[in-house]
Formats: structure tokens, C-alpha cells, sequence
């Protein structure tokens, strides 16, 4: 696991740089989409480059962590509509080729299996840009979560949905209890993983992911076992870190071509 510790802005660059080299290899890239406040910054980078430098989503395909279970089409908190507003639209990305799971299916069970069958279909992640919520959960694999799970339904924690009210009028009562998550053995098949966090609130988070013991307690550990996964953290969401200092002078020392 490869710790980068510096401030968003630069962690923002780090992570469009490695998407950005993925697509002008392969234009037909799939990209595996999180939602949330961490990754905004690394849309806006990657818009800018659309923008100004020509990068293009064209050929991509772009796979979304999770989605809430029944919330309305139009809903603006929808997953599917927050990714349209926050990347999607902005990068010119052809709508039919980004999917989310299907919260608004008559049988959920059914729309979790198509959806593990779509990305197989794809021929699978080759980055998954990921947040981490203050319980440890990546995508919305709540603390107890099978470190082998797949796509399925869950019940979101109260502290989660504490944490998402304020995207919801700062009224947790229109948080949704349930949402279809991509499971931890879904997300550990794609190729690089890149997870952002900021801030103090997350650093006990990042600690525990980085330092702590596999457990299903703190999901996000699970990461642990992939090889190829790179944690962006700004000095807040570093400050539990031990080896905090090791980290640093690693990534001062490695070479320049070498990339995430
Ligand atoms: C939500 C999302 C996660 C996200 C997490 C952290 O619950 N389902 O994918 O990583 O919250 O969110 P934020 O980045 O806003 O702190």
C-alpha cells in the first residue's frame, strides 16, 4: 500500500495523473466512480483537463460504488444523478456508458447480480477512486461487512446516515435506510485502487486502514490485501498515522516517472 500525504489540491493532481495515463493508453478505460465531498476535487481537475486539454471520456466506462435504495429518478442526492452533475456531464461522458447499481428496481437482489455481471462484462475496474466513511466503510460497506461480500443490498449505519444528512437539509429522517453497495470482494478485483481522504475527522479512519488489524470492524482494511492500492491523505487525515513520517520521506524519494 503506497501512503501520500499532502494537501488536497496536489493530492487531486496526483490522482487525475493516473486516470489521465490510463485513458491515453487505453481510451476504452473503466473507471470506478465513488461519490461523497473526497473525490470532488479530482472531478473538477479531470473537468479542467477536459476542458482545456482535450482529455477525453468518449470510449470510457465509468462504474459506481453504490446507490441509495428508493429514492425518487429526479432526486438530486440519486447517486446516479450526483455523478451526472459532479463529472459526467462536465467530461462530455456518453450517459449510457456510466452505470450505477439500480436502487429503483422491483427486485434488488435480481439488479445486485446484474450489475456484478456488467462489470465482469466490462472486463472488470481498472481504477476505483474511493472515499472512506468515518466508521471505516468504503462504498457503503458498513462495519460487520463480509470482507468477500458482492453487490447487495445494506442497511446504512445510523452514524452514516448521520454523516450524509447534510446532504439532506441536515435532516437525517431523509437519509435512506438501505442502499446497494458494490461488495469488498467487487471492489478488491479492480486493478488499482486510489482512495482520498481529508481532514481530522477521517484520520482514525486512515489509521486503521492503513495500520490497524483486518477486521470487518473497520472495512476499509481490506485494502490491505490488494496489490495495488494507494492511499491520498491531506496532514489532517494523516495526523494518527505512525509511520506518518516514513510515508513521507518515501514518496519524496521516488523517482518521477514512476507514477501512483
Ligand atoms: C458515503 C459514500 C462513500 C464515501 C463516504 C465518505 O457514505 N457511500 O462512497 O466514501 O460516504 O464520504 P465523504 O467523502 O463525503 O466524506
Amino acid at each position: 500500500m503506497e501512503v501520500v500525504i499532502a494537501p488536497a489540491e496536489e493530492l487531486a493532481v496526483h490522482a487525475a495523473d493516473a486516470i489521465e495515463t490510463l485513458l491515453r493508453r487505453d481510451p476504452a478505460t473503466v473507471l470506478g466512480l465513488a461519490t461523497g465531498s473526497s473525490p470532488l476535487k479530482v472531478y473538477d481537475e479531470l473537468a479542467r483537463r477536459h476542458r482545456e486539454e482535450g482529455l477525453s471520456f468518449e470510449q470510457a466506462r465509468g462504474f459506481m460504488l453504490d446507490e441509495y435504495v428508493g429514492l425518487p429518478a429526479e432526486h438530486p442526492q440519486r447517486y446516479r444523478n450526483v455523478i451526472e452533475t459532479e463529472i459526467a456531464s462536465r467530461v462530455e461522458w456518453p450517459a449510457d456508458q456510466v452505470l450505477g447499481p439500480d436502487g429503483l428496481a422491483e427486485d434488488l437482489p435480481a439488479a445486485c447480480a446484474a450489475y456484478e455481471q456488467a462489470i465482469k462484462d466490462a472486463g472488470g475496474v481498472d481504477l476505483q477512486i474511493l472515499g472512506i466513511g468515518t466508521d471505516g466503510h468504503i462504498a457503503f460497506n458498513e462495519p460487520g461487512s463480509s470482507l468477500a461480500s458482492r453487490t447487495r443490498i445494506k442497511t446504512l449505519t445510523h452514524q452514516t446516515r448521520v454523516d450524509n444528512a447534510r446532504f439532506f437539509d441536515d435532516d437525517v429522517e431523509q437519509v435512506p435506510t438501505h442502499c446497494l453497495t458494490q461488495g469488498l470482494g467487487t471492489i478488491m478485483e479492480a486493478r488499482h485502487l486510489v482512495l482520498l481522504a481529508t481532514g481530522r475527522g477521517k484520520a482514525e479512519a486512515v489509521h486503521q486502514l492503513v495500520e490497524g488489524p483486518i477486521s470487518a470492524m473497520w472495512p476499509g482494511t481490506v485494502m490491505q490485501m490488494h496489490p495495488h492500492a494507494t492511499v491520498l491523505v491531506d496532514d489532517a487525515a494523516a495526523s494518527r498515522l505512525q509511520l506518518g513520517d516514513y510515508y513521507r520521506q518515501t514518496f519524496a524519494s521516488k523517482p518521477g516517472w514512476q507514477g501512483l
